[in-house]
């Protein structure tokens, strides 16, 4: 998804334009039509094709008061728009689409596990990794930062996970499929979409590792010895919750390393603040992930008849709190366009909020502030080299390619 400052004349109508459509995040500008709406209506209906509609939510106070109200905003039929209007058949069985009480004995014990206190032995390895991945770097030639990116989250999720190196590569193939099936890279031989047979091979993968194995001390072990009330958890629930961590995990983190540098490439200066000390790399993560906000929507089902900002939402219709949005909101943030790096406050939502709020974040702020924090070692200046390309995903604002060079400190 294109990164831009909204003013002037738009490029498209944005009433005109269908923000379910993940080709539009290829190339268009969602932030022009988000600052649309948040301006003329924060609470507003929209269709998808075939008619079905939604309500969008593009204000902060708004999309906090949907995610933080589980009772009135179930999770129950899924978080993306791209299951609109179909059951969820992992309701009640994966971590993010469920509720309380199912939703605490999921998740609770994968928290204390992904605490920042539980993983701080970690920064050293993670920091290696950075390393070891920004090598290609230190050769002089472009090179397509983003598409190795896609490597980092494996990483650290995968060894939490105890999963084998030599699969790494195609689970992570197999992550980007799941949530930008319509996306090129995406297709099969024949341009037919992926996206079942990935599932199919994530839950079959899941599957076989979980039923071979004894638990052991890593996060699948967790997961394997889990109370759900008062039973042992099933298998089913097993892989739903290692296909929701590994999603989780895979398809955010690379994203807001790519935007984040790509902002480096138009604000250099900002990158120098973060060079000369004015900023620390711990702020600089966090509007890296109010810039890039990932995931630009998590939706709900409204449980009963409701009103948000004023309108009133019926019991059983969807609701979309686009996050990317609420992260420009300028009742909450100064100068929202600007991309600061010693930004404070930053109440930003791009873990989202309220009970769901991303159980990987201590973990994706390790890896990113070791990450960064690599970079600023070790370079002087991000040059570009070459054209950047976005993800085709209504659900993911990525980048797939982003080839530069840089001066060495
Ligand atoms: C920059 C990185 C990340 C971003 C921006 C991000 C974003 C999010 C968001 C917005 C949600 C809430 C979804 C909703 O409310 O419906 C979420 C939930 C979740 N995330 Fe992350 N995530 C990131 C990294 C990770 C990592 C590293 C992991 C795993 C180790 C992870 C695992 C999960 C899981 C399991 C949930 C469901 C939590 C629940 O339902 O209680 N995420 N994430």
């Amino acid at each position: 998804m294109r990164i831009t400052v909204p003013g002037g004349a738009p490029e498209h109508d944005p009433e005109r334009t269908d923000l379910s459509d993940p080709h539009f995040y290829a190339t268009g500008d969602p932030h022009a039509v988000w600052r649309h709406y948040r301006h003329k209506a924060p609470v507003t209906r929209l269709a998808v094709p075939g008619g079905r509609t939604y309500v969008s939510v593009t204000t902060h106070a708004e999309t906090s008061t949907v995610l933080r109200d589980h009772a009135r905003y179930t999770s129950r039929r899924g978080n993306m728009l791209s299951v609109l209007g179909e059951q969820d058949p992992a309701a009640d069985r994966m971590m993010v689409a469920s509720d309380p009480p199912v939703h605490g004995y999921l998740r609770r014990p994968v928290a204390q596990a992904l605490s920042a206190r539980e993983l701080a032995a970690r920064r050293p390895a993670v920091r290696r990794m950075a390393r070891l991945l920004l090598e290609p770097l230190t050769g002089g030639e472009p090179w397509d930062l983003a598409a190795a990116m896609t490597a980092f989250p494996m990483m650290f999720t995968g060894a939490l996970m105890g999963l084998p190196e030599a699969d790494w590569p195609e689970l992570t193939r197999l992550t980007t499929i799941a949530i930008a099936p319509a996306d090129p890279s995406s297709r099969d031989d024949s341009g037919g979409h992926q996206l079942v047979s990935a599932h199919h091979e994530l839950f079959d993968y899941f599957a076989e590792v979980a039923a071979a194995r004894t638990p052991r001390q890593d996060l699948i072990g967790l997961l394997q010895q889990l109370t759900v009330a008062d039973r042992t958890i099933r298998l089913d629930e097993v892989i739903y919750n290692c296909y929701n961590v590994l999603l989780g995990a895979n398809v955010t983190a690379p994203h807001v390393i790519a935007t984040t540098v790509s902002a480096f490439l138009e604000h250099p200066e900002q990158y120098r603040r973060l060079l000369d000390g004015d900023a620390t790399v711990a702020s600089a993560v966090e509007e890296g992930l109010r810039w890039a906000s990932p995931a630009t929507h998590a939706m709900r089902y409204a449980t009963e008849d409701t009103r948000l900002g004023g309108e009133p939402v019926r019991a059983g219709e969807a609701v979309v709190a686009w996050l990317g949005s609420a992260n420009r909101d300028e009742s909450v943030f100064d100068e929202p366009y600007r991309f600061d790096v010693a930004r404070t406050p930053n109440r930003h939502l791009a873990f989202g909020f309220g009970p769901h709020y991303c159980v990987g974040a201590p973990l994706a702020r390790i890896a990113l502030a070791e990450f960064f924090t690599e970079v600023t070692e070790l370079v002087e200046r991000f040059e570009p080299a070459g054209p950047v390309e976005h993800l085709a995903s209504n659900f993911i604002a990525g980048i797939k390619h982003l080839p530069v060079t840089a001066r060495l400190r």
